[in-house]
C-alpha cells in the first residue's frame, strides 16, 4: 500500500536537493507532484524524472517569497491536479553567517525567503484544505533554528518556522489540516557547493560532530518528511523532528573526552 495514494503533492524548491528527493519519493509512494522551483529548468528536470520513473508530476516556475508568484503556483496546481492535499514548504537559501557580516537586503532575503513563503504557500493552500478537512504540510527548519551553528539570518527564520509550525497545527488541527516540521542537519545536496568550492572535504571536517558518524543524504529528509505527511503520522501535528543523525543531542564529543576516551 503506498503511503500517499491519490494525494496531489506541492514541493517548493523542488529542483534540487532534498526537494527533488521528496518529489521522487513522494510520487513512487503515490502522489502527484508539482514541482515548484525558482529556476524552471530544475522544476521541469525534476518533473521529467519522476515522469521517467512512472509517475505524474509537473513543473511550476515560482519565487516562493513573491506573493503573486505563490498564487499562479498554486494556481496551476489546482489547474492541472484539482487540488493540493498536501505542501512541502522547502524551498530555501542562507546568505550571510553573523550579524556584522552582512547586510539588510540579506537579512530580508533571509526571511522572506525561508520564512514569510511559508506564510504565503500555506495561506494559499489552506482554504481548499479546510474545505475539504483533510491537509499535510511539512516544512523543512534546520538544526540551526535549535542551537546556535551560524548563518544569524538563516537561522533566525529556520527557528521562526517551528514557532509558526506549531501555531498553523493549533489553529488548523480541527479542521482535519496537520502541520510539522523536519529539522535536518548538515546534507549532502548542492546548497554546499559554494562551501566544497573553498574547502572539498567540508563533509569530512563535518561528519565528526555527528554521533551516527556521517551526514546526511536528501533521501533521509524525504523519508522523515513522507512519513509526517502520510496517514501513518494521522494523530501527529505540531511537532518538528530533528532528522540529523543525533547532533542535538548535544555535544558527544565533549562527552567522550570527559569520559577520557577521545577517538
Ligand atoms: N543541505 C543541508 O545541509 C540543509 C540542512 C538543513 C536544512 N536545509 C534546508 O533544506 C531545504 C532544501 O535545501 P537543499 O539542501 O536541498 O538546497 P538546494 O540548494 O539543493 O535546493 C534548494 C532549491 O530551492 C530553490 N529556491 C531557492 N530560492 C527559492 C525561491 N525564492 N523560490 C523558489 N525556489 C527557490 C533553489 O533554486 C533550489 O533548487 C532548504 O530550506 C534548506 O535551508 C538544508
Amino acid at each position: 500500500m503506498p503511503a500517499l495514494p491519490d494525494r496531489v503533492a506541492l514541493i517548493t524548491g523542488a529542483g534540487s536537493g532534498i526537494g527533488r528527493a521528496t518529489a521522487l519519493l513522494f510520487a513512487q509512494e503515490g502522489a502527484t507532484v508539482v514541482a515548484a522551483d525558482k529556476i524552471g529548468e530544475r522544476a521541469e528536470e525534476t518533473a521529467r524524472l519522476v515522469t521517467e520513473d512512472g509517475g505524474r508530476a509537473i513543473g511550476v516556475t515560482a519565487d516562493v517569497s513573491v506573493a503573486a508568484d505563490v498564487t499562479a503556483m498554486v494556481e496551476a496546481a489546482v489547474g492541472s491536479f484539482g487540488r493540493v492535499d498536501v505542501l512541502v514548504n522547502n524551498a530555501g537559501l542562507s546568505v550571510g553567517d553573523t550579524i556584522l557580516d552582512f547586510d539588510e537586503a540579506a537579512w530580508d532575503l533571509n526571511l522572506d525567503v525561508v520564512l514569510k513563503s511559508v506564510y504565503l504557500c500555506s495561506r494559499a493552500v489552506l482554504p481548499g484544505m479546510l474545505e475539504r478537512k483533510r491537509g499535510a504540510i511539512c516544512n523543512i527548519s534546520s538544526v540551526n533554528g535549535i542551537f546556535a551553528v551560524g548563518e544569524s539570518a538563516y537561522a533566525a527564520a529556520k527557528a521562526g518556522m517551528i514557532s509558526l509550525t506549531a501555531n498553523m497545527a493549533n489553529h488548523f488541527g480541527k479542521d482535519g489540516v496537520r502541520v510539522n516540521c523536519v529539522a535536518p542537519g548538515t546534507i549532502r545536496t548542492p546548497i554546499w557547493s559554494e562551501r566544497l568550492k573553498k574547502d572539498p572535504n567540508v563533509f569530512d571536517t563535518l561528519k565528526v560532530w555527528y554521533p551516527l558518524g556521517r551526514v546526511g543524504e536528501p533521501e533521509d529528509v524525504a523519508n522523515a518528511c513522507l512519513f509526517l505527511c502520510s496517514d501513518a503520522a494521522a494523530w501527529i501535528t505540531g511537532v518538528t523532528l530533528p532528522v540529523d543523525g543525533g547532533l542535538t543531542t548535544g555535544n558527544f564529543r565533549m562527552n567522550t573526552a570527559l569520559q577520557g576516551d577521545d577517538a
